[in-house]
């Protein structure tokens, strides 16, 4: 499988498990747009069998490599990430995990036994990534104690491995060409953007601005029953260029730190 195809893979996944991604995209195409994938998120815990080092060795291998970490300290998240080699087209991956010792014991032992509900052989598989919640049903119950303390944690005990997000890259967009206008034009089709500190993150000086619609509510099998949560969201980011002239590349911590709150718990 080259990285084409794994992101063919991760793309009908994410859009078959959230409908409302697929609706944002047809709207792009629609609209004459065509859509690049400027990055491609992935949520992890820093559990050696299961942390960032283990999710990038599939694009590793497939011509990525590591062009930068990062440190959330208001969420408790270390994140990498990776480019193509050669492909300036191919998105970017980013790759966070959940620094877990810092949390209580209960976290840290339900990760634990979450943990060692996927068969061993899967940690060193190219299908990990594809994976989703391997262990299973979850409990309600314990999904909102680990919102409590973090909402990254419940979403991945929930979720499991999958892509977190897609991002359109505004850069490419010939008429919805600024944030602005996304934001405007996905609020007119009713669309919720996640407002945590401000509609767009970032700013042109910081060379990256990025904004996000809300996780779309999906309904999710629970040993207690079926209940509505937050799935995956799609995010916007515009990129701008560098005093060489080159368009900025990285990500940056302090205006991302809200991004991850598109997941946090809401109530339709
Ligand atoms: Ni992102």
């Amino acid at each position: 499988m080259n990285y084409t195809q794994i992101f063919d893979r991760l793309w009908q996944d994410y859009i078959e498990q959230n409908p409302a991604t697929k609706n944002v995209y047809d709207l792009f195409i629609t609209e004459g747009e065509t859509v690049y994938n400027d990055h491609i998120a992935f949520r992890t815990f820093n559990d050696p069998r299961i942390n960032i080092d283990v999710l990038a060795k599939v694009f590793l291998k497939n011509g990525y490599e590591e062009r930068g970490t990062y440190k959330f300290e208001e969420k408790k998240l270390l994140a990498r990430h990776y480019e193509h080699k050669t492909d300036i087209h191919a998105p970017r991956v980013f790759i966070s995990e959940l620094l877990t010792e810092v949390f209580s014991d209960f976290l840290q032992s339900t990760v634990r036994k979450w943990i060692s509900e996927i068969p061993s052989e899967l940690f060193q598989s190219d299908e990990l990534i594809y994976s989703g919640n391997v262990p299973g049903a979850p409990s309600f119950e314990v999904y909102q104690k680990l919102r409590a303390e973090s909402e990254y944690a419940g979403w991945l005990y929930v979720n499991g491995f999958m892509a977190n997000h897609f991002t359109v890259g505004v850069n490419s967009l010939k008429k919805l060409d600024s944030l602005q206008k996304v934001n405007s034009f996905l609020k007119s089709n009713g669309f919720l953007l996640n407002d945590a500190g401000g509609e767009i993150q970032g700013t042109p000086e910081e060379l990256l601005e990025q904004s996000s619609i809300k996780a779309g509510i999906i309904k999710i099998q629970f040993l207690e029953g079926i209940f509505d949560v937050p799935g995956c969201y799609y995010e916007f980011a515009r990129r701008y260029p560098d005093a060489d002239g080159k368009l900025y590349s990285g990500f940056i911590a302090t205006s991302a730190n809200k991004i991850f709150e598109s997941t946090n718990f809401y109530k339709k």
